[in-house]
């Protein structure tokens, strides 16, 4: 045991298995591989439900009735707009900026430009409204965004789009088929929401100090930016291009095992015996191979399951099979974290909401390790 564990037995580097705070919004449990959001499994919400159903799930505790839910899309379509300014902020970056820079910054403009933000407004319900432009304006800054990159102008968004089909929309610049707009609201509900993962928990430890909503959003964007966090999908498709035939699979995958390489779109903290979402989204970027004649993609991803859980006892995540569920999508692989994103800003607002209602500032201590005590030596003697 090193003089560390033994001085502080509790400590637990990267703060695995640590409880750190208490949460009603989402549950993981490990031993039966399962999500549920607010009580509901992630399958069911994603099969018979819908983003926008799960969205209100996260934000107002229960799931809507016929006319609560007609009423929520009402008001996320009112919402959909995004201000000149923002567009603007976001084409004043390099062209080649990371689309999560853009995302990061548009909300950064955004927060200035929310009327209960301006007014310094933290009630509940006035948290509650910002929850909602938040994630009403995700997916326009996300296709609009990508469009300006594109030197595209800005599409207005369709009032009745969903989330899923309003960013489809906006990205191709037509009207997206019924299918894919599905297969992109199955990827949106299963990335909604994730318990205490490093971005969500960013967001909850910068609206502890009583900081914004959109502070916390920013925080959990430029979180979730990392590939060991939600760039991992984009990292997992350019590793499936790159092994590029079924056939090149298994040696690429022993190669790449051999000399310890991280593996994209596998492994994870909490899951040990496999990612539920990661089964959900097999399923579905599958029939879409078959359905589009594509199934190599597919392919790849079974062998190279099949050999990280032989050679290393480790299963996919969720990010294996929505990177390629988007290529088949057509959809340009940068974008893919910020979708992620559009998704889980749904539970960023939930979970600010809930650490600001019971909030206890989240401040841990550190374990300091260097030296102490030393003699100041005036600047001339150094
Ligand atoms: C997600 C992740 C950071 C979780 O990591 P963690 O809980 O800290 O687990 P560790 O990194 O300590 O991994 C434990 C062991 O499994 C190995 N491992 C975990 N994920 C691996 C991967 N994707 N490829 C190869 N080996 C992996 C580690 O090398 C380590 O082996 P060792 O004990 O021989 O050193 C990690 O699995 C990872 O980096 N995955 C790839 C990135 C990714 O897909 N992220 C998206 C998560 S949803």
């Amino acid at each position: 045991m090193s003089a560390i564990q033994t001085q502080y037995p509790n400590y637990s580097p990267g703060l695995e298995g640590v409880p750190a705070g208490i949460t009603s919004i989402s549950e993981i449990d490990s031993d039966r591989s399962s999500l549920t959001y607010r009580g509901y499994n992630v399958h069911d919400l994603a099969e018979q439900g819908s983003y926008e159903q799960t969205a209100y799930l996260l934000i107002y505790k229960k799931l809507p009735t016929a006319q609560e839910l007609a009423d929520f899309n009402e008001l996320l379509g009112a919402e959909r707009q995004v201000p000149e300014q923002v567009y603007q902020a976001i084409a004043a970056l390099p062209k080649d900026a990371n689309p999560m820079d853009s995302i990061r910054t548009g909300y950064s403009v955004l927060a200035a430009y929310d009327p209960d933000y301006r007014a310094d407004v933290m009630d509940f319900d006035a948290k509650v409204r910002k929850a909602v432009r938040i994630i009403a304006k995700a997916s326009t800054m996300v296709g609009n965004g990508y469009r300006i990159s594109q030197g595209l102008d800005p599409i207005e968004p369709n009032p009745k789009h969903s989330s899923a089909a309003n960013l489809l929309h906006l990205i191709t610049g037509t009207e997206p088929d019924p299918k894919t707009v599905e297969t992109m609201d199955v990827s949106l509900t299963l990335y909604a929401e994730h318990g205490f993962n490093a971005s969500t928990f960013a967001c909850r430890v910068t609206v502890s100090t009583l900081s914004d909503l959109y502070s916390g959003v920013v925080a959990g964007i430029s979180t979730l930016r990392g590939p060991l966090h939600g760039g991992a999908n984009e990292e997992a498709m350019r590793m499936i291009l790159e092994v590029g035939t079924p056939e090149n699979a298994e040696a690429w995958i022993r190669d790449a095992l051999a000399t310890k390489k991280k593996i994209m779109g596998f492994g994870h903290r909490e899951y040990k015996k496999g990612d539920n979402r990661a089964f959900h989204m097999s399923k579905v970027a599958k029939q879409l191979g078959i359905e589009k004649g594509i199934t190599k993609y597919s392919e790849i991803a079974e062998i190279l399951e099949r050999v990280m859980l032989e050679e290393k006892g480790i299963y996919p995540n969720v990010d294996l099979p929505t990177g390629y569920a988007y290529y088949l999508l057509g959809i340009p692989i940068d974008l893919y974290t910020p979708i992620f994103a559009v998704a889980r800003v749904a539970g960023y607002s939930a979970h600010a909401i809930e650490q600001l209602t019971h909030n206890r500032l989240i401040r841990p201590k550190a374990i300091y390790e260097g030296p102490t005590y030393l003699p100041y030596v005036p600047i001339a003697d150094r």
